[in-house]
């Protein structure tokens, strides 16, 4: 991996729960300087290191072009993001603002101020559409006929990848479900931490669902991992990269493993679907980005969660505070 190229980075959305992780590798692999924009709708200064090489700017990233950042030939990698398919489907204006304008934004910026390269934070869920029952492959026709403003939104920031993708070196990285330290719980946050919060709390564990669903759950380092491949593999200009596992875990199973994990008396309960959900089975084909940037996520749901469960016991009173804040 070529070092060069990371020593000047702006991570949008730095302060959320993948960017902050982002964040902190990137100082432990040498950066010289990074910028983070985030406004702290979602994210945590709390999140982030102390380090003199950061520089958080607490701000729309809408507004990146009025913020005077220079770096030379940075690479941004842009996370900032209205998080995520209920909150858009409750909110699609301040979706749109965010993801979309937001992605404008950033990418017209990158462009006139000779950024190396942008890599966007894309969703697995945005493009394929409901109903598919196998691996997702990039190279699957978009559907017209997506769940949720979120999923239509992180599709519109691909059209946008694709666009400036003239001016300036893009990848396009497909997230699938991100689980790992740094993300809490909260109304709009994914199962994990809310299903640790609740074991922890002794609350009842509620699936949306039968349990029987399935999602691809990739630990959050290894996505970063992704990332800084992406951000670095010259052969990955201009793709798409789908950053999962390839392997699928049942809801169930990951409710039942959370409990053991907590050692807690939390009952499992079930509660009708989400009516925007019409995936039972979600599961990545990585095999581009194996051969593409020589990707190989390592770690398992078990023990990714056992290093989750273990982020929340160290930190347990600010994930409290932060939560009782954001209600
Ligand atoms: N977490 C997942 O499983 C997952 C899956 C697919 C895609 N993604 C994408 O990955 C990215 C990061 O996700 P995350 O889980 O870290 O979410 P997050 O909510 O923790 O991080 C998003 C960050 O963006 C910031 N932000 C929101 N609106 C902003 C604005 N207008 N201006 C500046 N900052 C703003 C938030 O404060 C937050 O820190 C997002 O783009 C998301 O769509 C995540």
């Amino acid at each position: 991996m070529s070092a060069m190229n990371l020593s000047n980075a702006i991570v949008t959305g730095g302060a959320g729960a993948i960017g902050s992780r982002l964040v902190h590798r990137l100082l432990e692999s040498g950066a010289d300087s990074v910028v983070v924009i985030d406004d702290l709708s979602s994210g945590y200064e709390w999140l982030l290191p102390k380090d003199s090489r950061l520089k958080l700017i607490r701000r729309d990233v809408c507004d990146i072009a009025a913020l005077g950042i220079r770096l030379k030939e940075p690479t941004v990698f842009h996370l900032a993001a209205f998080f995520a398919n209920q909150n858009s489907v409750d909110h699609p204006f301040d979706d749109l603002h965010t993801n979309g304008k937001g992605t404008l934004a950033v990418l017209d910026w990158a462009a006139k101020n000779d950024a190396s390269r942008v890599v966007y934070a894309s969703a697995g869920c945005s493009i394929a559409g409901h109903g598919i029952d196998a691996p997702i492959h990039e190279d699957m026709p978009v559907s017209l006929h997506l769940d949720t403003p979120y999923q239509i939104t992180k599709a519109l920031g691909e059209f946008y990848c694709n666009y400036f993708g003239k001016q300036v070196s893009t990848v396009r990285c497909r997230f699938f479900n991100s689980f790992g330290p740094g993300e809490l719980p909260g109304r709009y946050r994914n199962v994990i931490p809310n299903f640790i919060w609740a074991a922890m709390n002794e609350e009842p564990i509620v699936i949306t669902g039968t349990g029987q669903e399935t999602r691809d759950f990739i630990f959050v380092d290894d996505l970063v991992q992704g990332l800084l491949l992406a951000a670095t593999t010259p052969g990955a200009n201009g793709q798409a990269v789908n950053l999962g596992t390839g392997i699928q875990t049942r809801i169930l199973d990951l409710a039942e493993t959370i409990v053991r994990t907590c050692q807690s008396r939390s009952r499992i309960e079930f509660a009708p679907r989400r009516d925007w959900d019409h995936s039972p089975r979600r599961q990545a084909d990585i095999s581009r980005a194996r051969a593409c940037m020589d990707f190989s996520p390592s770690v398992d749901v078990a023990h990714g969660i056992f290093r989750t469960v273990d982020w929340f016991a160290r930190n347990r009173a600010r994930i409290d505070e932060s939560v009782q804040v954001a209600v």
